[in-house]
């Protein structure tokens, strides 16, 4: 009795672990790695083990364990027989201000261009990697002369083939949005900023974003949002498509363009998160129609959340 339902259970584990995906599809879910300190390594390989591909770090020891990434992805890649090419990293470079006074991975005293250059090199080395996928300005500088002191010499690192492509993170100006893409050489690729209700969604931004080819990553998506899939209407929609309730934000997210970061530490949330990715890349649409949007969207606290082009 028990032997017919093998076959069965090995072509679906064969459907599970055969997804093809293009490592540049968007949006997706991204696992973060942000405070995990000395247990980074093994998060990252658990993370990948249960299917992420994508991962996000930084050059800023004060928050990251950039080298516990590269010792991580390393291990899970020889573990699963991975490329370097079927994995993602993005990383940051971080300013002064950014960083603890006494843990600076670049010479504070060199000019802010050789700094931008020694924070890249600290990340492939971290990240045993020769090329880094996706980097980010982690914040603003002070002016937008130092903007683009820091911006060309990112811009030059491309030329080199040390790096992909190119991003912003906190920004939460359109307009400042706006002047670093038009006045990019290399244009942004990636606006990563916290989603919440504060900055409105950053409706523009994330409109300006669809419009040009940028993917808008988001971080504290779920602290920042409870009221939106805790009610009894989102929990009801969210055992209706067999989701828990912070998968369905996630769901959400990824409806309206948004690629998520989940840092979770638990192997049960990463697999989850995953299962959702899985269902999303094999063509599933988890929201059927506006009606179905609207019960999260409508809690979100903005009330133009839904940006023209959704959907
Ligand atoms: C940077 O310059 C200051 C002032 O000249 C000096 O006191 C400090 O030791 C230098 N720091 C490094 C890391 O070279
Ligand atoms: C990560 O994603 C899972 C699955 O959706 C979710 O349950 C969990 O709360 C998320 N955790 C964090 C820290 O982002």
């Amino acid at each position: 009795m028990v032997a017919p339902k093998f076959p069965i259970l090995i072509l679906s584990l064969r459907l599970t672990s055969s997804i093809a995906y293009n490592l540049l599809d968007r949006p997706t879910l991204k696992y973060g790695t942000a405070w995990k300190k000395d247990a980074t390594a093994d998060l990252v390989a658990k993370a990948i083990r249960a299917g992420f591909r994508h991962i996000d770090t930084a050059c800023q020891p004060r928050h990251y364990n950039e080298a516990g990434v590269g010792d991580g992805w390393v291990a899970a890649a020889r573990e699963l027989n991975l490329d370097r090419t079927d994995i993602w990293l993005q990383t940051k470079f971080s300013g002064l201000n950014a960083h603890d006074p006494d843990n600076v991975p670049y010479d504070v005293n060199a000019s802010l261009e050789d700094r931008v250059r020694q924070s890249l090199q600290k990340s492939l080395e971290n990240l045993k990697t020769d090329y880094i996928d996706s980097w980010i300005m982690h914040g603003p500088e002070d002016n937008w002369d130092d903007h683009w002191k820091v911006w060309r010499t990112m811009e030059s690192a491309v030329d080199e083939g040390k790096v992909r492509q190119l991003g912003i993170s906190n920004f939460y100006s359109l307009e400042d949005v706006q002047w670093a893409y038009d006045h990019a050489r290399i244009k942004p690729k990636v606006v990563q900023n916290r989603f919440y209700a504060k900055s409105g969604h950053d409706v523009g931004i994330r409109a300006f974003c669809q419009e040009n080819d940028i993917e808008y990553q988001s971080f504290w998506t779920l602290p920042a949002n409870p009221d939106a899939f805790h009610h009894q209407a989102a929990h009801d929609l969210s055992n209706r498509k067999k989701l828990s309730p912070e998968a369905l934000f996630y769901a959400f997210c990824m409806a309206i363009g948004i690629s998520p970061m989940n840092g979770t530490t638990n192997e049960v949330h990463m697999k989850e998160a995953i299962a959702l990715m899985d269902r999303i890349r094999r063509g599933e649409k988890i929201f059927e129609n506006k009606e179905e949007m609207d019960i999260i969207g409508n809690a979100l606290g903005t009330p133009e959340w839904n940006i023209e082009g959704e959907l």
